[in-house]
């Protein structure tokens, strides 16, 4: 039983027998003994973070843990998305047997969202699936990929094809530690908290708009209320749809488009949020093309919100009707495409959101043509 002080929030994902808390408090990283101790008991935990973060937090986590009676060991790898491989899991593996990790252990991932990937990945495969605790050190893993239990590894193939559902047991969030974090990053990631205004929280949204000055300067209050509602958003799509067999596609917002404009610039030139903002554009064009978008502020709203998060608007290229061409192609191969179909979501009105298969091919190259400009 997690006890709550009143600075704390607690959301629950509900899944019968695997729910789960996230909670959230600035300061938690240091009490993460006592609040896991309680569910987790005093076995051994393995901790999985990437260089950079283990330098900043591995530290002050394992001391909680062995003050609370725990056995902890560390396991780190090399930053970036190319550190998410089958290669990195065998090594953890191979870690997870020298340290005897046994069904009675507990895999912690301390960092950003290919951390919770691919130490989520390494947990739901060893043993076939070893307890898990997601504690997030980015924007983007706080407000979405450290909760709803998606892990995985990217393969020649494409990214994030080989993977599992695997719910964590608990997510524990600091807010403040944002603050090690990296301006352009931390900015991308508020691409997805507008997201979660867009497809679910109309007043969310209209908060976002009186508070992007805070939320930018990272105000500790705005950033904790931001991603609260986002979890709490997520959870409930969580809650209704595990797997992705219907409504949790909504959270793919802009990511379609977004992904098309990744494999594109070979995942170099973007980051993912700044892929998805454009992305979210290029969905409202869409939307309007096909006569799905009632609201006719929307577009510019959420265009004024992206450029105040200091997000691109725009991507440049040298011939913008061939890269319509070639994004729209790139679609096709997308993961959300189910039967052969490419599933767009797309906006209705402000919170909103509706699922689109198919849509004319040329309608889809004009929307991609309208956030490109020509060098
Ligand atoms: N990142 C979208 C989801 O978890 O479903």
């Amino acid at each position: 039983m997690v006890v709550m002080t009143p600075a704390r929030t607690r959301i629950d994902v509900t899944l019968g027998e695997r729910s789960y808390p996230i909670i959230i408090a600035p300061g938690l990283l240091a009490e993460a003994g006592t609040l896991l101790g309680e569910t987790l008991g005093t076995g051994t935990v393995l901790i999985i973070s990437d260089e950079r973060v283990a330098g900043l937090y591995a530290q002050p986590l394992r001391s909680s843990l062995e003050r609370c009676g725990m056995r902890v060991h560390l396991e780190t790898f090399p930053p970036g998305e190319e550190a998410k491989t089958l290669d990195q899991a065998s090594r953890l593996w191979q870690a997870c047997a020298g340290h005897r990790l046994d069904r009675c252990g507990v895999i912690v991932a301390l960092g950003g969202g290919v951390t919770g990937d691919l130490a989520g990945f390494v947990a739901a495969c060893w043993m076939r699936g070893l307890r898990l605790v997601q504690i997030p050190t980015t924007l983007l893993a706080m407000v979405d990929s450290s909760v709803g239990g998606k892990t995985g590894v990217n393969s020649p193939a494409g990214k994030n094809l080989i993977g599992a559902f695997k719910q964590p047991q608990c997510v524990l969030i600091d807010p403040e530690l944002l603050r090690s974090m990296d301006d352009r990053e931390y900015r991308a990631g508020l691409a997805e908290v507008l997201k979660y205004g867009v497809i679910r929280d109309a007043p969310f949204f209209a908060w976002q708009e009186e508070h992007a000055e805070e939320l930018l300067a990272r105000d500790p209050a705005a950033v904790a209320q931001a991603v609260a509602q986002c979890c709490r958003i997520k959870a409930a799509y969580v809650a209704a749809d595990e797997t992705e067999q219907g409504v949790r596609a909504e959270l793919n917002y802009g990511h379609t488009f977004g992904h098309a404009i990744e494999l594109e610039t070979k995942y170099a030139r973007y980051l993912h949020g700044e892929a998805v903002g454009l992305g979210m554009r290029m969905a409202a064009a869409l939307a309007t093309g096909l006569g799905v978008l009632g609201d006719g502020d929307l577009a510019a709203r959420q265009d004024r919100l992206l450029a105040r998060y200091h997000l691109p608007l725009t991507y440049t290229v040298a011939d913008p009707a061939a890269a319509a061409q070639r994004l729209a192609g790139h679609c096709r191969l997308d993961k959300k495409v189910a039967h052969g179909r490419t599933r767009f979501i797309l906006p209705r009105r402000m919170g909103e959101v509706v699922t689109h298969e198919a849509p004319d091919a040329a309608l889809v190259v004009e929307a991609f043509a309208s956030a490109l400009r020509g060098a």
